[in-house]
């Protein structure tokens, strides 16, 4: 097989389609710090694919849109069209990326996620970006469903406390008034809700590499991960 450095950023691997590496994991686990820094390091894209539902969930709510009636959510999706650049996304151009972290969305998204027209939307979205370009992804359902070919896969874990400590930390930064106790609350529930899912559940593929994040810093896990990359398909550059 020919070597092809430059679709795959920083690393060099034998492969005549572009890198994906999948990273999954509960809410709060740290895959967005993490996929973001991993994908700088290796030179190559970084896609957040709760966002992606997230901005679906952000043009439902303010439709009004009933995630249970197949017709509305059939034309809540023929109007949308998603722009994704670097961490910012734009629903039908306008810059959502902020928006759609408030708990209100959070939760709307939960609901959305549930839509298999949706998944079917975000997937078929996810695949073709993939096409073109090497890239980390991380959401739920990365290494099972989407990406079942993925070059390297990971599964990000961390104790329910942390990642509510994590959850809580970020919405104080960003002046959201949120007690602890109902982050916790909140994320248990939803680890409940995408565990569930019938399509795009929350589920580690056999053969992801499980990583646990408590007490790991950002920097920590993420050179964790290389060492796996490097291991299973080249290095990166010097530079990386
Ligand atoms: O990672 P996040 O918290 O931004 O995800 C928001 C919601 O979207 C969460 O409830 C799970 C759902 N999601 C999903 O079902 N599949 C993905 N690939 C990514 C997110």
């Amino acid at each position: 097989m020919e070597r092809s450095p430059s679709r795959c950023g920083n690393v060099s691997c034998e492969s005549t389609r572009p890198l994906v590496v999948t990273i999954d994991g509960p809410a709060g686990a740290g895959k967005s710090t993490v996929a973001k820094k991993l994908a700088e390091r290796l030179g190559i894209r970084y896609l957040d694919t709760g966002a992606m539902y997230r901005a679906v969930a952000l043009a439902g709510y303010r439709q009004g849109v009933n995630w249970q009636d197949d017709a509305q959510v059939r034309r809540l999706l023929q109007s949308i069209e998603l722009h994704i650049e670097e961490d910012r996304i734009f629903l039908n151009g306008e810059d959502v990326s902020d928006l759609i972290r408030s708990p209100e969305i959070t939760r709307e998204t939960a609901r959305a996620a549930d839509v298999f027209q949706v998944r079917e939307f975000l997937i078929a979205q996810q695949r073709a970006i993939a096409s073109r370009e090497s890239l980390v992804t991380e959401g739920r359902d990365q290494g099972t469903l989407v990406f079942p070919d993925a070059h390297v896969k990971f599964f990000l874990v961390a104790s329910p406390e942390e990642r509510a400590r994590r959850r809580w930390r970020d919405f104080k930064r960003k002046g959201i008034d949120i007690s602890y106790e109902k982050v916790l609350e909140e994320l248990l529930q939803r680890d409940e809700q995408d565990s569930r899912r019938p399509f795009g559940a929350l589920k580690k593929a056999p053969d992801a590499i499980e990583i646990h994040t408590d007490g790991l810093t950002v920097d920590q896990v993420v050179d964790i991960l290389l060492t796996h990359i490097r291991k299973h398909i080249g290095t990166d550059s010097p530079s990386g």
